[in-house]
């Protein structure tokens, strides 16, 4: 039976670690999960989830009490419970924008250091290509150590889940990519994610190498495309044009596509931004020269900027006694998430200038805090409208649905200003101009 229950464990309890784990294990498997972090793995068995996201927390539950899943902070545990072993912890950016390996490299040795008999790894986290190839030597030598050789499989697996769709991400997968020269490997990796492929839905076994790198292609495509529409809306405005109504003109053409497309102030979260200077990294170690690359991130770091830049043009470079109001700082709606979040860029930023901030976010306010610190002028409001009183401008930053709801007489009456700068293009010009309100997005006639 090629969905026969198996014993699997997974290394790391984070977005993905947490995901896969859970959802190998409703698809029958018994799964052990196992952080480094102690306090974590306490959290989990009492059924908290250490960040938000939507479904997880009842799923993760329901396989606990399930029996299928259990949390661990003991890596010689994990080690022997699975005959296949993910490898899903945090890879952050190093100083010098590679990619930080130090928590995969501890994985490997603690594996090499517990193994009992033969086993297959598989690579979850984002990692610079070869790695999986130094892990497997990693291994290597700790067996050696112990007078060993057990046969020993290593395979890329990459996660392409969204924060805020991870689990449907993981269960409804438009593709399933695998790579590995162990053919066994890659043949077991199909049977576990079998329930979840169709001819729509296809597992893509390659080399392992092609695998690490189809990972950071995915992300620096999507990046790319963000740039580029950003850059249309942007000469879209100096030549009268609206980017929402040439977005639709592009979307229709299938080679294309309409998704992931929407003009904004930037890219943020704690994917494409840390992906693309870990793949520019790669390519200057080998002497390359990635000139699209390099123009991603110079673009995007343009476009974090702009709307500090407008609130300047606005009310001049000294906000001293000023009031702003900023709607969103989670890096994008419906998560708590605020890694690389444009949002915090932006308050960083007018607060440096002198400006009071009066910072409005539905989930994030909570990291956000702990992101920023108590900084001086910064005030985190308890709603939406809070966050307006007196404020001199409405930044929108986030595109919370929530925002575009609101009457725009609530935002007049609030507001002693009259500019919102709409960074999502999230709200309704017509209905803001209508109360006497200027509303200023990204690549519209203003
Ligand atoms: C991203 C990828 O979309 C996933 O496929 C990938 O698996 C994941 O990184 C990862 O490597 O783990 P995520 O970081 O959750 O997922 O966020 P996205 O939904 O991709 O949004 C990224 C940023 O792009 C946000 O700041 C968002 O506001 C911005 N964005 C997105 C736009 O400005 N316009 C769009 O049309 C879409």
């Amino acid at each position: 039976d090629r969905t026969a229950p198996r014993r699997l464990a997974v290394f790391g309890a984070g977005y993905v670690g947490l995901v896969t784990a859970a959802c190998l294990a409703w698809l029958g498997h018994e799964l052990v999960c196992v952080d480094s972090q102690p306090e974590r793995v306490r959290q989990l068995r009492r059924g908290g989830l250490p960040f938000h996201e939507p479904m997880l927390g009842e799923l993760v539950q329901e396989q606990m009490r399930a029996g299928r899943l259990r949390f661990s902070s003991s890596a010689e545990e994990a080690v022997a419970h699975g005959e296949l072993l993910f490898i899903a912890v945090g890879t952050p950016t190093a100083a010098d924008g590679a990619a930080e390996l130090a928590q995969v490299m501890q994985v490997a040795d603690a594996i090499g250091r517990h193994m009992p008999g033969p086993r297959q790894v598989v690579m979850k986290s984002t990692v610079p290509v070869g790695t999986g190839e130094r892990v497997r030597q990693r291994i290597r030598e700790q067996l050696a150590l112990r007078g060993v050789s057990w046969p020993l499989g290593i395979a890329s697996n990459p996660e392409f889940l969204r924060e805020g769709l991870a689990v449907q991400d993981f269960l409804r997968p438009e593709r399933v990519v695998a790579g590995s020269d162990d053919a066994g490997l890659l043949e077991a990796l199909r049977a576990l994610h079998a329930p979840l492929l169709s001819d729509r839905r296809p597992f893509l076994a390659m080399d392992l190498r092609s695998a690490e790198l189809c990972k950071y292609a995915a992300n620096v495509m999507l990046a790319a495309r963000l740039s580029l529409m950003n850059e249309l809306a942007l000469l879209a405005e100096g030549l009268g044009a609206d980017i929402e109504q040439v977005r639709e003109g592009l979307g229709r053409d299938p080679r294309i596509g309409a998704q992931f497309l929407r003009a904004g102030c930037g890219f943020g979260g704690s994917c494409l931004p840390k992906d693309l200077r870990a793949l520019r990294h790669s390519a200057a170690a080998l002497g390359q020269a990635t000139p699209m690359l390099d123009a991603i991130a110079a673009s995007n770091e343009r476009m974090v900027g702009l709307l500090e830049t407008r609130v300047c043009e606005a009310l001049g470079e000294l906000l001293d006694g000023r009031r702003i109001a900023v709607w969103g700082l989670a890096f994008k709606p419906h998560t708590d998430d605020v890694r690389e979040s444009p949002a915090l860029a932006l308050v960083r930023a007018l607060l440096a200038r002198g400006a009071q901030v009066q910072a409005y976010d539905p989930m994030a306010g909570p990291a956000a805090r702990e992101a920023l610190g108590e900084l001086p002028g910064l005030h985190l409001a308890g709603s939406a409208l809070e966050a307006l009183q007196q404020a001199d401008v409405l930044v929108l930053v986030t595109d919370w649905p929530q925002f575009a709801e609101l009457p725009a007489e609530a935002l007049r009456d609030r507001l002693r200003g009259t500019l919102v700068l709409d960074g999502r293009n999230a709200l309704d010009g017509a209905r803001l101009a209508a109360v006497g309100l200027q509303h200023r997005g990204i690549g519209r006639a203003t």
